[in-house]
């Protein structure tokens, strides 16, 4: 069975308007006609629009870095469902671990939030990722596994399509240090699995999971090229064209 990849990528809280639009132009470039991998750029919101006219009428889609799982209402600083959808996006990073760790958010919400998401046609990226200390308590799947039991929560999915998983274990990003690609493995494996015990085998097959944590061109290949790794998630490789295109060709190759 032919797996298509997925790369997306985070630019988190860089890139202003005119500099994300630079970027934008840059990919739509590099990758006018890329084919055979999904690509996902998740600008901060209010550089969407920006990144959305330049890339028009390419394969690159856009992804939102949050969304709030109310439709509307007093929720100052908050973005909903319809307003990204509204704005170009068909993807949304849900449960980002700067998300959980930095804003506390939890996975109450985050159930909400894939919930809501799903229900506006946003496909969630929904990530989970376990911190050193709890790695080095050997509670790993303790943790990943709690994170998709409570996240998951009720969903139903009639469609592989509909939702995409990001291992990102918190010890890897932004650090340098990836995870070794057995270590990821073993991770993308257990989430196989729980996928396959609460989806079917045929669904739990077609999810992509994307491993996200210092991903960058040299340790891409590698990566990608596991059995159940089926994309990356890249956080700083993205911020950058020539990068972030050596990743997405990796893709290509594996
Ligand atoms: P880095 O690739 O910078 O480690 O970030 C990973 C990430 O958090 C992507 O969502």
């Amino acid at each position: 069975m032919s797996r298509r990849l997925i790369i997306g990528g985070n630019w988190k809280m860089y890139k202003t308007p005119s500099e994300a639009a630079a970027t934008a132009k840059s990919l739509k470039v590099k990758l006018i006609n890329v084919e055979n991998v999904d690509v996902v750029v998740c600008p901060t919101a209010i550089d969407i629009l920006a990144v959305r006219e330049i890339v028009a009428g390419t394969n690159i889609k856009i992804g939102g870095q949050n969304m709030y799982y109310q439709d509307e209402g007093a929720f100052t600083g908050e973005i909903s469902a319809d307003m990204l959808k509204d704005a170009g996006c068909d993807y949304v990073v849900v449960g980002h671990s700067e998300r959980r760790h930095v804003f506390g958010e939890t996975d109450d919400e985050i159930n909400k939030k894939i919930v809501k998401a799903l229900s506006k046609g946003l496909v969630p990226i929904f990530c989970v990722g376990e911190k050193l200390e709890e790695r080095n308590a050997g509670k790993t799947e303790d943790v990943v596994g709690g994170q998709l039991k409570e996240g998951l929560a009720g969903i139903e999915i009639n469609s592989a399509e509909k939702l995409v998983i990001a291992y990102e274990p918190v010890w890897a990003i932004g650090t340098g240090v990836t995870a070794s690609p057995e270590q990821a493995e073993e991770v993308h494996r257990f989430i196989r699995k729980f996928l396959t015990d609460i989806y079917g085998n045929a669904l739990a097959q077609q999810i992509r999971i994307q491993y996200g944590g210092s991903v960058k061109p040299a340790n891409a290949d590698e990566l990608l090229g596991q059995p159940n790794i089926d994309g990356a998630l890249v956080g700083g490789a993205s911020l950058d064209p020539d990068s972030f295109t050596a990743i997405i060709k990796s893709a290509q190759s594996v």
